[in-house]
């Protein structure tokens, strides 16, 4: 979804080429796109724009950018999601007016280009792109020719732009202003003494500086290297020192540390990060929250991708612990329950970026038809949680490879707490599970050091595979979902995840000597069931893979490989079992020469429709 950078700073300040920093900057934003790359920065000595852009993800294109030898005290950068336009060089940003004195780097969508480019190009502005952004430095420029200051020519072009975006401009006419608009898609400012950054995201620029500044929809302005300006479309001036936010995040927590990858990295973090989610989650929150559900007439969960199957083990809990049945959904696929909103609902929206259109649009549908929304989020501040009612954060920390690990089961374990919070406050007695989801800390960094040998032998024999299918009953069904998404989107494997007792309705008829099926055994009622499922499949030959409670004996003579959790509860298994999956999809992942962190055609932030 495209990540861009802006840093202004004073004359002089930099020791080292911008170009250099830029592109440190836009190595921390590459989760969010990497099809190609691009930045701009006013020569001071000629006083003109000078655009560097390719193909390619950062490292490939590093030697034709020359970063190393862009010397300015202001540039912007990008790191692109192609939305519209094919990767290409001339899709790349920053994209320019005709004279070439404003430059833009955009992350978004501007809906109403193509009328937007017809007027332009009757006007006789020459486009050289595809994309939809290229008519931002076009607007400017013609708002800009008819006598205006940038800053009211970026206030007129607002008005008439539509869609979701964050864009950054810089103009020759005002050499140390980076000029920005967020309307939807997410946009952050670094605030120290003598140089000022904006961002998609805050690990771009937390090497400098941890004070930000998280702008909001319909914010536009600029950033100078002593100065903030930010203006709201609605209320005019703001008060900037008002927002100023300072972060708990180190840059060290935004590096890999010694790993070879983020993905790893953040698996390795997951004991810590678990740890800070249940030391930091904040019980008052935690209470309204409670409120809201067990007052609630019908509870409804939404969220995408990994968070979504975080939600569907809430969902599991919250029907098998407390009676409340709750109506899952994909975020995008909200009309199914809209006429079923209503006063006395509660909506749990659960997105570790915050920003994701498809679970902010869920939300607002919500909102719209009177549903109370709580958000559970790892991004302070984010769309999501600003614009619910009750805002709940995961502290995982800032996550950076595309899969989400770390953040997965830190939501598991905030959900958790809120249901077993309200259990009790049911009369329920849950202080045996409350007592080993504490636990989780530990049991985690004891499995992770256990069996990281092992996943990665299962990950090498994985990574010849076309095709597996992760099984599992009860609350191991999202679980093994979110082990075949993860097997999928970076080992680009086909993964199935089904519920046990239906693999034999359709799924084994693919099932052919040598074929994968991990299966997941929880310590509950399906034991013996699940036993059954897996002796069918390895009548069929298949290779059979089991996550099994430790002393578990009587099947493992059906598995060709197993690895033995410790016996907990079910509820709380999703936590644990999920880790040796992570660590199976990254060593297949590995195995087949790919980079997990940065798999093809995703993104870890999507801000589009
Ligand atoms: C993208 C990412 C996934 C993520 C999903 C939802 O598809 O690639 O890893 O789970 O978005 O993101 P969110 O930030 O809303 O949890």
């Amino acid at each position: 979804m495209c990540g861009i950078i802006g840093l202004t700073a004073i004359e002089n300040y930099l020791r080292e080429p911008i170009g250099s920093i830029i592109r440190r900057c836009l190595k921390r934003l590459e989760y969010r796109g990497y099809d190609s790359v691009g930045y701009a920065y006013i020569d001071k000595q000629k006083l003109k724009i000078v655009v560097k852009k390719a193909k390619g993800k950062i490292d490939d294109v590093t030697r034709i950018l020359d970063f190393k030898n862009a010397y300015s005290n202001i540039a912007i950068g990008h790191t692109r999601w192609a939305t519209h336009g094919k990767p290409s060089n001339e899709n790349a940003h920053p994209h320019t007016d005709c004279s070439e004195s404003i430059a833009v780097v955009h992350n978004g969508i501007i809906q109403n280009y193509m009328e937007l480019k017809g007027k332009l190009v009757r006007k006789g502005h020459v486009f050289k792109s595809e994309t939809d952004t290229e008519v931002i430095p076009h607007l400017l420029e013609e708002y800009v020719k008819s006598g205006m200051k940038p800053i009211d020519a970026l206030r007129e072009t607002l008005k008439i732009l539509k869609g979701a975006f964050a864009f950054a401009a810089i103009f020759t006419q005002e050499r140390n202003k980076i000029f920005f608009a967020k309307m939807t898609s997410p946009l952050v400012l670094g605030i120290s003494n003598k140089v000022k950054f904006l961002a998609s995201d805050i690990p771009a620029f937390l090497e400098f500086t941890n004070r930000v500044i998280i702008l909001r929809d319909g914010e536009f302005g600029y950033i100078s290297p002593q100065e903030v300006y930010i203006e709201s479309i609605d209320r005019g001036a703001i008060n900037v020192r008002n927002r100023i936010r300072v972060i708990s995040w180190t840059p060290q927590m935004a590096m890999k540390g010694g790993y070879p990858h983020f993905m790893l990295k953040e698996i390795h973090e997951q004991p810590l990060a678990m740890q800070r989610t249940l030391q930091s989650l904040n019980i008052k929150e935690i209470l309204e929250a409670v409120d809201l559900i067990i007052n609630s007439n019908k509870i409804f969960i939404t969220a995408c991708g990994t968070s979504y199957h975080a939600g569907l083990v809430a969902d599991y809990a919250l029907s098998s612990l407390l009676g409340l049945p709750s109506f899952t959904f994909i975020a995008s696929e909200y009309l199914k329950y809209f006429k079923a909103f209503g006063d006395g609902d509660v909506g749990i929206i659960i997105s570790q970026s915050g920003e994701t259109i498809d679970s902010l649009i869920a939300l607002r549908k919500m909102k719209e038809k009177g549903v109370k929304t709580i958000a559970i989020s790892n991004v302070i501040d984010s769309a999501i949680p600003r614009e619910a009612d009750v805002a709940i954060y995961t502290r995982a920390g800032p996550e950076i490879g595309v899969a989400a690990t770390k953040t997965f089961t830190t939501q598991i374990i905030t959900l958790l707490k809120i249901i077993l919070q309200a259990a009790k406050q049911l009369g329920e007695d849950v202080e045996k599970i409350e007592s080993e989801l504490n636990k989780t800390p530990k049991i985690s960094g004891r499995v992770i050091r256990a069996h990281e040998a092992k996943c990665r032998e299962i990950g090498r024999r994985l990574s010849d595979a076309k095709s597996a299918f992760y099984l599992s009953r009860g609350i191991g069904v999202p679980l093994s979902m979110e082990g075949a998404l993860k097997l999928k989107e970076i080992a680009y494997i086909h993964a199935e995840a089904y519920p046990a007792g239906e693999s034999k309705h359709g799924p084994i008829a693919l099932v052919e000597p040598n074929f994968p099926v991990v299966f997941s055994m929880l310590l509950d009622e399906y034991r013996e069931s699940l036993i059954g499922n897996i002796m069918e499949m390895k009548a069929r030959e298949a290779y059979t893979v089991g996550l099994i409670p430790r002393n578990e004996r009587q099947v493992i003579e059906h598995l060709d490989t197993y690895i033995s959790l410790p016996n907990i509860n079910p509820l709380i298994a999703p936590v644990i079992y999920v880790i040796p999956m992570q660590l199976i999809a990254y060593y297949a992942a590995v195995s087949r020469g790919y980079d997990p962190d940065k798999p093809r055609n995703l993104a870890k932030t999507v801000t589009v429709e």
